[in-house]
């Protein structure tokens, strides 16, 4: 038997905090402290506990070429056998069925040219089943002044870096049009559920904001598509998969959307009822789950890191991309009197799961909607200035 480390592993000396009884009663802190290693993999679901044995194994095993395992079979039989069935150490040309797929795994994540750190923390961040909006709510964590009460104050909302007898002042010019858009911009939490989007203005949304509007072909194999929004390395490497709600003249469901056909790609639904997966997508926000179209925003990170491999900036330029697009996303709805929304509390598992994608390959960093806003205030809106809701 042949065998090598996983190609990406960090250890992390964990200490965990939990409430004791005994501890109290006994006159302690009430609170017992334990310390254990994690081995964190992005090729993993799961953290793993390891042991000193394991834990030094692991840092005698490289992960570049395949060596005999005959040695530490003689030395260490079980130590290698747990680290082979956790995923941490991969066997050449194992057939059992899990450590086959640890194996399919790890392989994928080096092909994919991920910089290891992003690779971690992109796989760790994600969330499943969590309903953040209760969580919110139950930690009296829900309005600013819960937040003032709970965490004291924030830094200052703005700094100064000089004296104030330095200070260059700038004119304050009139506005124009497109100052106006952007002063009605606001993230809205209140769509209009009964009121059906029209087609025209869900096509337009699209066409705006996730269509090729050309493309410069350097080889037929090699294409780079102009949108209206800037990406890094030009690559556009972010899909948009939608849930469709409330459109008229299109079936609620679930789409990829083709950004050179301009189309809408039918996907199989969810297995729960639409506006349930909708809610777990947004993590319970209940004031974004009834938008009448939310888009995923999902990058398809070996297009991006084709170019920029294990590349300290290339996760960063996605997340970025993704922002940008949301902004594009913002701005055209307000344009066309609809209200928009991004967040990036999501149940990435529920996502993926639900439209077939991998989390190191095409797992979403955000969902963006859109929609109808609805007449009246029922979720609070930040517009301080009244550029969406007309001040008493
Ligand atoms: C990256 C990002 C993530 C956000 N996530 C959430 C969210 O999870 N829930 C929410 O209600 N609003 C979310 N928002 C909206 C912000 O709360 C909002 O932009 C902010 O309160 C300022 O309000 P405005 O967008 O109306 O100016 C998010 C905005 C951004 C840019």
């Amino acid at each position: 038997m042949r065998i090598r480390r996983c190609a990406i592993v960090y250890l992390e000396p964990r200490e965990d905090a939990a409430f004791d009884l005994d501890s109290l009663l006994n006159g302690g802190a009430g609170i017992r402290r334990r310390l254990r290693w994690l081995a964190l993999a992005p090729h993993l679901a799961a953290e793993i506990e390891v042991d000193p044995a394991q834990r030094e194994l692991l840092g005698r095993i490289g992960p570049g070429v395949w060596t005999d395992a005959a040695p530490w079979l003689a030395e260490q039989a079980d130590t290698l056998a747990r680290l082979l069935d956790c995923g941490l150490l991969l066997s050449e040309d194992d057939s059992d069925e899990v450590r086959a797929a640890h194996r399919a795994g790890d392989e994928a994540l080096r092909s994919g040219h991920w910089w290891p750190p992003a690779a971690l923390a992109h796989r760790l961040g994600r969330w499943q089943g969590l309903d953040s909006a209760a969580a919110m709510d139950a930690a009296e964590m829900s309005t600013a002044a819960d937040l003032r009460r709970q965490l004291g104050a924030p830094p200052p909302h703005a700094i100064e870096r000089a004296p104030a007898d330095a200070r260059l002042p700038l004119p304050r010019l009139d506005d124009g049009a497109f100052e106006r858009l952007l002063a009605r911009r606001a993230t809205c939490r209140n769509f209009d559920a009964a009121r059906a989007l029209p087609y025209e203005l869900f096509a337009r949304m699209l066409q705006r904001v996730f269509a090729a509007q050309a493309q410069v072909r350097i080889s037929d194999d090699t294409v780079f598509l102009k949108k209206h929004t800037p990406s890094g390395g030009g690559l556009h490497a972010t899909e948009a998969y939608l849930i469709v709600q409330n459109v008229e003249g299109v079936a609620p469901g679930l789409y990829h959307y083709h950004p050179v056909e301009h189309a809408l790609e039918p996907l199989p639904a969810p297995a729960a009822p639409l506006a349930e997966f909708a809610a777990q997508a947004v993590a319970g926000q209940h004031w974004f789950a009834d938008a009448h179209a939310l888009v995923v925003l999902a990058p398809r990170y070996a297009r991006s890191f084709w170019k920029y491999r294990q590349h300290a900036k290339a996760y960063r330029a996605l997340v970025l991309d993704v922002g940008h697009l949301s902004q594009t996303a913002y701005l055209s709805a307000t344009e066309l009197g609809l209200g928009a929304f991004v967040t990036s509390a999501i149940n990435e598992v529920d996502i993926e799961r639900a439209f077939g994608l991998d989390p190191l390959a095409d797992g979403p960093l955000a969902v963006c909607g859109f929609g109808w806003r609805g007449e009246r205030m029922r979720t609070s809106e930040f517009d301080p200035a009244g550029g969406v809701w007309p001040r008493d």
